[in-house]
């Protein structure tokens, strides 16, 4: 943990990719036992983008890259680094970051996955805060892109309803001047991991007979625990980050956290005892994409929430890991 003033990133552009195809809760209603009313109310969400075999992660990746790239109005050759953030990436190598710079002509940037779930691009963030503040990048790609229908198990309908796929890209960069990310605040507990896992086949050895339901190699989640951990984690670490900032709830115009779930969100600002309608909510509109979250949250809540320049936006986010993470980002 560690607070950064006056470290002047700025978001030079935005973009996202969402593929055309949306699964409803009444198309879920033929695939498993559930029905409309029971997702809406657990969840808020009314439907969720579902990738064609074309859109890997990569693919996807790639589109809001492009449109980040053209928004910050740069080109692919003035990055000085390249981040991913998945849990879904095409190959465990090379990373995602790689096979997308060389489709976006970025050869020669360094470029690299990390993973940290659903707090995955608030890490990158964070990560990519350091290089900037320290003079090592001037312009900086973030992108947070999911295929998790994947890794979701159709059969468990405690999971396969709350998912679905996207990428949102973010270019960052210094600008003298500006204050950029005020204070952060991250961390991870491991012990935890089992609450919320999904299992690599490829590091272990295959079976011969197929595995009972839920898949071993599908997203496994305790929804009670993990319901609950995520609003105490997302709250504390918003607190913490706050104090940091010496900035005051009524001073943020804006917070945008991980979209897992509407109760979560709600249960969330509840407790830090913040507006609701000074909260982004995008999940009705395509469930949980893990790291792809926030990126797109991004990229609609400027001119959704109508955010203007100086604005204190609230970042925050909570994943498999257990991880969590949150950062203050003047607008
Ligand atoms: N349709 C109908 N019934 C369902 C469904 C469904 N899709 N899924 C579960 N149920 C049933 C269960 O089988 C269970 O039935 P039982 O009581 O007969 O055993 C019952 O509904 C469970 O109901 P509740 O316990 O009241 O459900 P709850 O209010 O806890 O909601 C949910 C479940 C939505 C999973 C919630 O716990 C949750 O959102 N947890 C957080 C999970 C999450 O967001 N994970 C994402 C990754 S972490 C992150 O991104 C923060």
């Amino acid at each position: 943990m560690s607070s950064q003033p006056d470290s002047g990133l700025v978001v030079a552009g935005t973009g996202v990719y969402l593929p055309a195809r949306a699964l409803t809760n009444q198309d879920l209603e033929k695939l498993v036992e559930t029905s409309d009313e029971w997702i809406m109310t657990r969840t808020g969400i009314k439907e969720r983008r579902i990738a064609s075999e074309k859109e890997t992660s990569t693919f996807m990746g790639v589109a809001a890259a492009r449109q980040a790239l053209t928004n910050a109005k740069i080109k692919a050759t003035d990055l000085d680094l390249i981040l991913t953030a998945t849990v879904t990436p095409d190959s465990m190598f090379p990373s995602s970051a790689c096979r997308i710079s060389a489709e976006i002509g970025a050869t020669g940037c360094p470029a690299f996955d990390l993973q940290a779930a659903c707090s995955g691009f608030l890490y990158a963030l964070i990560v990519a805060n350091q290089f900037l503040r320290n003079g090592a990048a001037k312009n900086i790609l973030i992108i947070g892109t999911e295929r998790l229908s994947s890794v979701v198990d159709w059969r468990d309908r405690n999971t396969c309803v709350l998912f679905g796929d996207g990428a949102g890209a973010v270019v960052v960069r210094q600008e003298t001047g500006r204050k950029g990310i005020l204070a952060f605040d991250w961390g991870a507990d491991g012990a935890s991991s089992e609450l919320l896992h999904l299992k690599n086949p490829m590091a272990r050895g295959r079976a011969i007979e197929p595995p009972a339901p839920p898949h071993p190699d599908c997203i496994v989640m305790a929804g009670k625990e993990i319901f609950k951990q995520a609003v105490t984690a997302m709250a504390d670490s918003s607190r913490r980050t706050m104090e940091k900032a010496g900035v005051k709830l009524e001073d943020i115009a804006c917070v945008i956290s991980h979209q897992a779930n509407i109760r979560i969100i709600d249960a969330l600002v509840e407790k830090l005892k913040f507006p609701r309608d000074r909260c982004f909510a995008n999940v009705q509109r395509y469930g949980n994409m893990s790291a792809a979250c926030i990126p797109v949250a991004l990229h609609e809540a400027g001119p959704e929430m109508k955010l203007k320049r100086g604005d204190k936006v609230l970042l925050v986010a909570f994943g498999g890991g257990l991880t969590w993470a949150s950062a203050i980002l003047e607008w």
